[in-house]
């Protein structure tokens, strides 16, 4: 499923020592014109590769923060995560593009990034402002084996990925606030827009999508819309340091992969709920829980194995709360 260029300039990158022409040929099974030819249009992108005679290539250095198909694709060795990708420089909105792709048939693990986004959405019907450069927005398709009662849970495997990957690509501590978003101090960097399609009988998940939105290369709030300026932050405000969006990506996508798969050996978080709990924002503190049917507040003591917030009310009494009926904020602030 990878192209030609990425193939190649994933050899080039896995290997520290000059790769020849024709290895490259025999690897992938293409033409020395055809390595030739794709050679020099990374050249023309501003890859810096060595060109010796009767030794072969060597990429010395990529230029700064390149986001392209090829580019995510040659950093990936996931067996299924992002391996069929779709790269938009722009789209409306990745989750509507990775449903139609999902109803085509494409695989579990289809993802669909989008450099520019001009209808992102957010939850309760909000938009998600998505201009270029600073980003990461991206979705992925899942083929679930499990019954309709489980889909929540994908929101909270999808979480935890993503701010592992955060914590191993910028060493900043990332917190989950249940069941969506990510925060790092206090400030939220990611949200998470999961959705579902079942079959036309109803009774079984035809697939499911999570779009993640990722803060990442803004310099300062003032980058963000008026309304989110108090709350929301980026990993380069956070870190002080740029960050490339494509090892953040394929990050990501390595341990959506590894989370997704232990959540699917049992179909339950209990091989996750340690690693959950240890980010879970505002564990054993005070939190305001929104709930339609009136809101109440009590101490959140951490997620049960299907997904549930646990929290202790005032009067004793132990609620679980379930993701998409509500809102949990801290009460001193968002969170
Ligand atoms: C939220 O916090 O309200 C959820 C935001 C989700 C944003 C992501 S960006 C990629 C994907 N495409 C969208 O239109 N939304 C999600």
């Amino acid at each position: 499923m990878k192209t030609d260029r990425s193939d190649i300039l994933a050899c080039l990158r896995n290997s520290e020592d000059y790769v020849s022409g024709q290895q490259l040929c025999d690897r992938l099974g293409v033409s020395r014109t055809a390595v030739w030819k794709v050679i020099n249009q990374l050249k023309e992108e501003g890859y810096q590769i060595e060109s010796v005679s009767r030794k072969g290539y060597r990429l010395v250095e990529s230029p700064g923060d390149v986001y392209s198909r090829s580019e995510i694709l040659s950093r990936l060795h996931t067996k299924w995560a992002g391996q069929n990708l779709h790269f938009f420089e722009e789209t409306g909105s990745t989750n509507p593009d990775a449903k139609r792709f999902a109803e085509e048939g494409e695989p579990h693990g289809t993802t669909v990034v989008a450099e520019r986004q001009t209808a992102g959405r957010g939850r309760r019907g909000r938009s998600w402002e998505s201009p270029a450069g600073k980003s990461v927005y991206f979705t992925i398709v899942v083929r679930p084996k499990f019954a309709p009662d489980k889909a929540s849970m994908i929101t909270l495997v999808t979480a935890l990925a993503v701010a592992e990957a955060i914590q191993e690509v910028t060493g900043l501590q990332a917190g989950i606030k249940w069941p969506n978003d990510i925060v790092v101090n206090g400030k939220k960097v990611v949200g998470i827009l999961t959705e579902l399609s079942m079959t036309p009988e109803m009774n079984e998940i035809q697939f499911m999508v999570a779009g993640v939105g990722v803060n990442v290369n803004h310099e300062s709030a003032e980058e963000f819309p008026e309304e989110i300026r108090e709350t929301a932050t980026s990993l380069k405000i956070e870190s002080g340091r740029h960050i490339s969006r494509a090892e953040l990506l394929e990050r990501i996508l390595t341990r959506f992969e590894e989370v997704y798969e232990e959540f699917e050996r049992t179909l339950s978080l209990s091989g996750l709920k340690a690693r959950y709990e240890s980010r879970l924002a505002g564990k054993d503190s005070g939190v305001r829980v929104l709930d339609p049917a009136g809101e109440y507040t009590g101490i959140s003591r951490g997620i049960t194995e299907t997904g549930e917030l646990i929290v202790e009310r005032e009067n004793g009494e132990t609620v679980l709360v379930y993701a998409g009926e509500v809102s949990v904020r801290g009460l001193y602030g968002y969170v």
